[in-house]
């Protein structure tokens, strides 16, 4: 491989990697030689997951870390444990995210809250805590994921698209911020991927037909798409690349 793509002996936290496009991220940039700290909250599948990157990349460059991410006290002690028990972290995927789908004037508040408190606050707080530690050493890349909902909305999804378009503003943010302290934040806004958030919806005929009617690619995305732009952006091939979002939808959003 290139060295310029190589991620031998960089540390990535990834949140949100037991699973789906965390975990395919994850894998991608384990390929590339990272050393992973893997993530997530049900304490089990992160086990199981672990246990499974364990055997194809070895015990020393696997660990794990369970916290909720939208729990601000949590956050700072799970970001501070890696920090001192495994070591210092170079790249940050801000991936953990979940979807709620209800129409707008029918939507509770707790449900708006959890949304925008899973989806956006815990990429500021889970950004704020590495960030403090990247700051000082004058290096990082931080990796946010947005959505296609970031620049488009569609009936039902109200807080996840504001969640998401907010993604895209917190990137902006961290770059007018933290760049000058050699670090690049950018963004990738997947399609529509087939994983378990996504699974009812393939599995929905005439949503599966208006998708691939609707994607120049003519397919769903697979977790396996995301994992090469997640390596350029996380390498030192992408060290001039500052507060982007890269759509990854097989030409959705290009298309009306
Ligand atoms: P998923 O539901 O398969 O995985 C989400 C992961 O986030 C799980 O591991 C879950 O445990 C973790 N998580 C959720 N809430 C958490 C919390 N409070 N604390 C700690 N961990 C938590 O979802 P998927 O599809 O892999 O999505 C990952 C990201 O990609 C999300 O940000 C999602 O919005 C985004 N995305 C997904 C698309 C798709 O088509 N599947 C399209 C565009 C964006």
């Amino acid at each position: 491989m290139s060295t310029l793509f190589d991620l031998t002996g960089r540390l990535a936290l990834v949140t949100g990697s037991s699973r789906g496009i965390g975990r395919s991220i994850a894998e991608g940039l384990a390929d590339a030689g990272a050393t992973l700290v893997l993530h997530g909250r049900d304490l089990d599948r992160l086990t199981e997951t672990r246990a499974e990157f364990v055997e194809r990349y070895g015990e020393e460059r696997i660990h794990a870390v369970a916290f909720d991410i939208t729990d601000e006290a949590a956050v700072d002690a799970g970001v501070n444990e890696i920090e001192s028990r495994v070591g210092a972290l170079d790249v940050l995927v801000n991936n953990a995210g979940i979807q709620h789908r209800e129409p707008l004037v029918e939507l509770a508040r707790e449900d708006w809250d959890r949304v925008i408190a899973t989806n956006l606050t815990s990429a500021f707080l889970v950004g704020r805590a590495v960030a403090r530690h990247m700051l000082p050493r004058r290096a990082g890349k931080i990796i946010n994921i947005a959505s296609v909902q970031t620049d488009l909305a569609r009936p039902t999804l109200s807080a996840y698209t504001s969640a998401k378009g907010g993604i895209r503003n917190l990137t902006r943010a961290m770059t007018a911020e933290w760049a000058g302290s050699n670090i690049q934040i950018n963004a990738i806004a997947p399609g529509y991927i087939h994983t378990d958030m996504t699974q009812k919806l393939v599995d929905d005929a005439q949503f599966n037909s208006w998708i691939l009617g609707r994607t120049p690619a003519a397919r769903w995305g697979t977790p396996a798409d995301l994992a090469g732009p997640a390596v350029w952006l996380a390498s030192a091939g992408s060290d001039f690349v500052n507060g982007q979002v890269i759509f990854i939808d097989g030409g959705m959003t290009v298309v009306v």
